[in-house]
């Protein structure tokens, strides 16, 4: 059980997070269809803006979003999401796991650093955690999904954190560990994480209010 949970479900849970995303990707497709233009888009016109103007405007388009609402919220958010990319990927431990299993490694940030790297990221899904509890107006859309999510999300991090400082019993928290990252790669491309992805195609691809760019699909 433990050979298998260190070996051969750490390649299975990248398989089925590369293949789930691939598969969620062609099922977008499959699910939106090209918008039918009641008029030739290249009738549209659209006023030609200079730097100064696309500035003030970008600018003015930040004014309702969570940035002008909530910036402590939008500081979080921030914070948590990088790290949650950066760190696992320049973190030593890993890179050396990679090396040897692969022989290639990236480069790799102090390990002092990655674990003040790793508090923080915790602290900032305390906070997540503590909005879906104690804001009345958070806790009437929180279902225990969420706490679901926020747990999977935290584990990988909070084992890592025990097991760098050999806390508990090395060996149980180091199997835990890779469980718990496998668990969150499994289901990142299954469950609402899988806003990596749709956060990117809904905003540019699909044609709303929330659009980045002007979207030409429709569900
Ligand atoms: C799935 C396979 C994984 C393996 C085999 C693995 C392995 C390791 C190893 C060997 C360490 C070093 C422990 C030590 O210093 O004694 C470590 C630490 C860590 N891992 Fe992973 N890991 C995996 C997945 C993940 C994932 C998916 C994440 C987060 C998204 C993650 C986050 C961390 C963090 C944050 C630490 C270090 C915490 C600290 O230094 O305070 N790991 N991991
Ligand atoms: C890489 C592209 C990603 C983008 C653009 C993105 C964007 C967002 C946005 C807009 C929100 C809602 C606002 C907020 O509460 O912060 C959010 C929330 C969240 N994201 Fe991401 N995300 C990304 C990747 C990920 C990944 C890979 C994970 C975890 C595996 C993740 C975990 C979460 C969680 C747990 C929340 C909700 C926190 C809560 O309980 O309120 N995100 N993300």
């Amino acid at each position: 059980m433990y050979d298998f949970i260190q070996g051969q479900l750490v390649s299975i849970a990248f398989v089925i997070f590369i293949l789930g995303l691939i598969f969620q990707i062609f099922k977008f497709f499959k699910l939106t269809k090209k918008k039918e233009w009641s008029y030739p888009p290249g009738e549209v016109k659209r006023e030609k803006k200079t730097a100064g103007q696309w500035v003030a405007f970008c600018l003015a388009s930040l004014n309702g979003t969570l940035w002008k609402t909530d910036p402590l919220l939008t500081v979080v958010t921030l914070v948590f999401h990088v790290f949650l990319i950066l760190v696992p990927i320049f973190l030593l431990g890993h890179n050396i796991l990679l090396d040897q299993s692969w022989g290639l490694s990236l480069w790799s940030l102090p390990e002092s650093i990655t674990d003040i790297l790793t508090l923080v990221f915790l602290i900032c899904v305390a906070f997540f955690l503590g909005r879906r509890l104690f804001l009345s107006r958070v806790r009437a859309i929180t279902t225990v999904y969420d706490y679901l999510i926020l747990l999977i999300v935290a584990a990988p991090f909070l084992t890592g954190y025990f097991a760098y400082h050999q806390w508990f019993n090395y060996d149980t928290v180091m199997t835990l560990h890779i469980l718990a990252g496998e668990v969150m790669l499994i289901t990142i491309p299954f469950t609402k994480l899988g806003h990596m992805l749709f956060f990117f195609l809904y905003r540019f691809l699909i044609g709303n209010e929330y659009s980045f760019a002007r979207g030409e699909r429709v569900w």
